[in-house]
């Protein structure tokens, strides 16, 4: 029998425990093509046989998953609600403590862009957020915290003035009493238990690489993860068309809470 598509998701996922069945079928399989092409694999199961001798290659593999593009202060009007609306609302029910989960978080702009806005208003000791992805290089990268100015041009000036040290002409490290309120930690949203009693969940631009099914099923958890009165932040290009059956409500565009 030919060595076709399913045979690799299967094999995949023993290998990494990352269930392709999850993601949308054609864009994975156009994801995957391109990049066996662009290695040099004539079919999948060369390529399967690649991956799992080049440990490099697994990497690259994974990391080429979903695209892991991010930015600081990405989406400008969706952090100036989060400033505006949400934060003062989750300060005064939650008495200034939060738990915030940035799930997907890339390589750290989205968490430190919450710990940034958050320094504003709490006690930067008391900021707690846990930050998630798939990928361990863009979690190595996150903790490294060295940023080039391409990543920054969103990020308003007060931000890059306060909490950024230059290094060279095109590279910004940020402060360590930023990186300090961030635990940066690798999860499958997929596959993975979810953190309970958190205050606030940031999950954007990682839902849409998602199965429908599967992106229910994140919703549902979200929910449950989250305390009454919680707050969902999504992306920008998402929506819950059906938050009630979630267990959310609408909030303000692009953000649900939790409702009892
Ligand atoms: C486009 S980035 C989003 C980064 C950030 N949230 C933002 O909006 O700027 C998508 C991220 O999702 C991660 N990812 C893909 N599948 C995942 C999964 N099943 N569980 C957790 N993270 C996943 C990728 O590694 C990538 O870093």
């Amino acid at each position: 029998m030919a060595y076709d598509y399913v045979a690799f998701k299967s094999d995949f996922y023993k290998l990494t425990g990352i269930d392709l069945n999850l993601y949308k079928e054609r864009q994975m399989k156009r994801r995957i093509e391109s990049l066996m092409t662009r290695k040099g694999f004539s079919g999948y199961d060369l390529f399967y046989k690649g991956m799992k001798q080049d440990e490099e290659l697994l990497r690259t593999f994974v990391r080429y998953l979903t695209i892991n593009v991010s930015q600081f202060y990405r989406n400008p009007n969706q952090w100036e609600t989060f400033e505006k609306d949400v934060l003062p609302m989750l300060c005064k029910r939650f008495n200034n403590r939060l738990n915030i989960w940035s799930a997907a978080c890339s390589t750290g702009d989205e968490p430190y862009t919450i710990a940034m806005i958050c320094a504003k208003y709490m006690s930067i000791e008391h900021i707690r957020i846990y930050a998630t992805d798939i990928d361990d290089d863009v979690l190595a990268f996150a903790k490294a915290g060295v940023y080039s100015a391409k990543s920054l041009v969103d990020l308003p000036m007060e931000y890059k003035e306060k909490w950024f040290h230059s290094l060279d002409d095109n590279h910004y490290e940020i402060d360590k009493k930023i990186k300090k309120c961030v635990t940066f930690s690798k999860h499958n949203l997929l596959a993975d238990p979810y953190y309970k009693d958190i205050h606030l969940i940031v999950c954007r631009n990682v839902v849409i690489y998602f199965t429908e099914e599967a992106k229910d099923k994140v919703y549902m958890q979200f929910c449950d993860s989250l305390m009454d009165d919680g707050i969902l932040f999504i992306g920008s290009t998402e929506q819950l068309l059906r938050p009630k059956e979630f267990g959310f409500e609408s909030f303000n565009t692009f953000f649900y809470k939790k409702h009892k």
